[in-house]
Formats: structure tokens, sequence, C-alpha cells
């Protein structure tokens, strides 16, 4: 566990300011980033994110205050015995650029004496591990993507397998697709690894997606919320952690309610290549389509099924929620679906069933009088 005690940290004023005690960029921080989880910080541009990861590792001193890991004051630690426990990931990943992908990975464990090859052969684990193709090894930096590059920052700070892992805003430099996927990747690996991670994002999605528990900070780094996503959405404690957690948080949270079990209504189906005659024999202005195991691959409208159900004729719009999904996964699933009727699959992506909107909001409903609004951690 991480342990921040009334930790205050107060730049030196700039030169030429007179008088005036700089303010504090972390002011009377208390915080607890538990063993193997995921805490994040997220709050606007300057509110201290930076300073209070870097205070961690003693790249920066606090002015007062005590940080302890696993009880240990890190003031007191050796500062090459403290690093060594903790990996570090910055934005654009901050690789070695005249160094290989490779060397890059397995520069730490060499500083700490791993030997040559048994060091190349775990950072080719690791390098698989983040999701690169092992070709990748001999590359620079700068031959690859900016999501490559993140995946090899990612590897380097685990390459000395350290329990604590602070990581500054490692996704924001990505396009949203690429970001997505890093984020998935990076929970199942989590998932595996179990590490005590501080994560700093400005991103409120990112926050609420990647974090067991979610620290909002405001400018003048004040702690101005702690709690899980799901708590963070459904209560805000203020107007500056409304707005900040923003828009739509209402829909946002039910992607922490997994889906209870509803009755599904049974869909008639038709295959791709269906003939005109079969599609309208089902009888409803929109059917849905399915593939060779069973699984939905679109909706067809009837009337526009002229000799047969080919790809081109598929509607694209729909959501597939999964039985075990969220609420609002199966909300979305509904109110996407041009027939009104949500897809639901199985974890396998076969086609269950089907729901309505007007059959989600009474599970919504008895969720609320049930006075659970945390729900279980679907995510
Ligand atoms: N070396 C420094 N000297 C003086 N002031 C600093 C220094 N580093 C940061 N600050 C100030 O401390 C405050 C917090 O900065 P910090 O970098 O921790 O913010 P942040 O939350 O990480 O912001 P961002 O989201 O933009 O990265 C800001 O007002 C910043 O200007
Ligand atoms: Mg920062």
């Amino acid at each position: 566990m991480i342990r921040f005690e009334r930790v205050t940290k107060r730049y030196d004023s700039a030169p030429g300011s007179e008088g005036d005690e700089a303010a504090a960029a972390v002011d009377d921080l208390t915080l607890e980033a538990p063993t193997g989880k995921i805490t994040v910080l997220v709050g606007p541009s300057g509110c201290g994110k930076t300073t209070t990861l870097r205070m961690v590792n003693r790249m920066i001193t606090p002015t007062s205050g005590t940080i302890t890991i696993d009880g240990r004051d890190t003031a007191s630690l050796d500062v090459a015995e403290l690093r060594r426990g903790i990996g570090y990931v910055i934005q654009a990943a901050g690789l070695f650029p005249h160094r290989t992908v490779l060397d890059n990975v397995t520069t730490v464990p060499r500083l700490l004496g791993t030997d040559k090859k048994a060091a190349r052969t775990r950072a080719m684990e690791l390098i698989e591990r983040v999701g690169l193709d092992p070709a990748l090894a001999a590359r620079y930096p700068a031959q690859l993507s900016g999501g490559q590059q993140q995946r090899v920052g990612v590897a380097r700070a685990l390459a000395a397998d350290p329990p604590v892992m602070l990581m500054d805003e490692p996704f924001s430099a990505v396009d949203p697709v690429v970001r997505e996927q890093l984020q998935n990747e990076f929970l199942r690996l989590q998932s595996e690894l179990g590490k005590t991670i501080l994560f700093v994002t400005h991103d409120i999605d990112e926050a609420v997606k990647l974090g067991d528990q979610v620290a909002v900070l405001r400018v003048g780094g004040i702690l101005a919320q702690l709690d899980s996503p799901a708590k963070l959405l459904a209560d805000p404690v203020d107007d500056f952690v409304a707005g900040f957690v923003g828009r739509d948080r209402g829909y946002r949270a039910l992607s922490f309610a997994a889906a209870p079990e509803l009755s599904l209504t049974e869909e008639p189906t038709v295959r791709l290549g269906a003939t005109a005659d079969e599609v309208r024999a089902v009888g409803r202005p929109w059917v849905l389509c399915v593939g060779d195991h069973g699984e939905p691959v679109g909706w067809v409208r009837a009337a526009a099924v002229e000799s047969e159900v080919t790809r081109t004729l598929l509607h694209r719009g729909g959501t597939v929620a999964s039985t075990s999904g969220s609420l609002r996964a199966l909300l979305d699933a509904a109110l996407s679906s041009p027939s009104g009727r949500g897809v639901v699959a199985d974890d396998e992506g076969r086609l269950v069933g089907t729901i309505r909107a007007s059959e989600v909001l009474p599970a919504i409903e008895t969720r609320r009088d049930a006075g659970t609004p945390e729900g279980a951690t679907a995510r």
C-alpha cells in the first residue's frame, strides 16, 4: 500500500515574485493506494497530478508530510533501492531513442545485474505480453507507431517486476481506438500481475474505466473526492466533481451494474443468402440475420430484400449486449437497434434473444429501489 499522509508540495516561488509564498501544487493530501489495485488520480491541468506521482519515487521532495510504501517511510529509504521497486511510465513512452526496443526493455534489469541472456528472454516475454509483435524488438523507437511505443514503455516499466507502478498519462498520446486497445490490454495484464498502481489521467472516462478507486483533484492539489468509479458517477460530492465527471453520468453509471437475469424474447432469424420469400415469411419489418454459428450479424429491412439477404443490405447500427454484460450494454443494444429489439448474445457470441428498452428500464428501477447504486462491477 502507498500512503500519503498530509503531503504538501510548494515549489519555490518564481524569481522576482517577491514576498508571497508560492501556492501549493499539492495541498495536505492524505490518500491510500491499496496493494494490488489501480488508484487513478484525475483532475484538470495543473492540479498537481504529476507532482503527486513524482513524490512517490522522490523525483520531487515533498515540502511536508510523509509517503510510506508498505509502512516504510520513502524518505528514509535509499533512493536507488526505492526506485528499484517502482516502475515509471510517462506520456509518449519516454524511450531511449538510440536503443532498440529490446535494449530499452532490458536496460533496467541489466543495471540491476541480471545477466544478458536472462534479461533478453524476459524482455521478449514482456514484449509479447504487452501485445507487440516480437519482430519489432530490433527496431528503434522512431520506427514504431505511438501506440507501439506506449506498449514498449509499459514493458520496460514491468521489466524489473516492480511491485509498484507509477503511470503518468501513459495512453494520452494515441488516437481513441488505439487508446481503448491499450486500456483493455492494460486491464488484462493487471488482472494477471496485480501491481499496486498509481495512474494519472485528465480523462474522466479513462479514470472510471481503469480505476478500482478514483481520486479527483482540483487545482491547488486539493483532493475533492476519493471513491469507486460507480460511486463517483452516482454521487459526486460537490459541483466541481459533478461538473468534472460530466454529462451522461446517469447513463454511464449503468456500466457498473451487471445485467440481471431478464427474460429475453426469442427472435426469429434468417441466414445470409435467405430469399426474399423467406424474409417476408418472418412477417416483421426488420428481420435479424445470423451467421453460421448462430452469431448475430445484423438487421435487414424486409422491404429492402429484392432477391436475397446480402451483407451490403445489413444495418450496421445496432450493438450487441452480452448476457454477462452491464445494464448499460443492454439498454444501448435496445436503443441502437433499428427494430427497437436489442440483440443479446452469450459469451461465445451466439444469439440468445432480444429485449426492448421498456423491459430494461424496470430492472434499473428495481435496482434503485433495492438501494444498490454501486451494483456489481461489470465493466
Ligand atoms: N518545477 C516546477 N516549478 C514550479 N512550479 C511547478 C513545477 N512543476 C509544476 N509546477 C506547478 O505545480 C502545479 C502542478 O503541476 P503538475 O505538473 O503536478 O500538474 P498536473 O496535474 O500534472 O498537470 P497536467 O495535467 O497539465 O500534466 C502547476 O501549477 C505547475 O505550474
Ligand atoms: Mg502532469
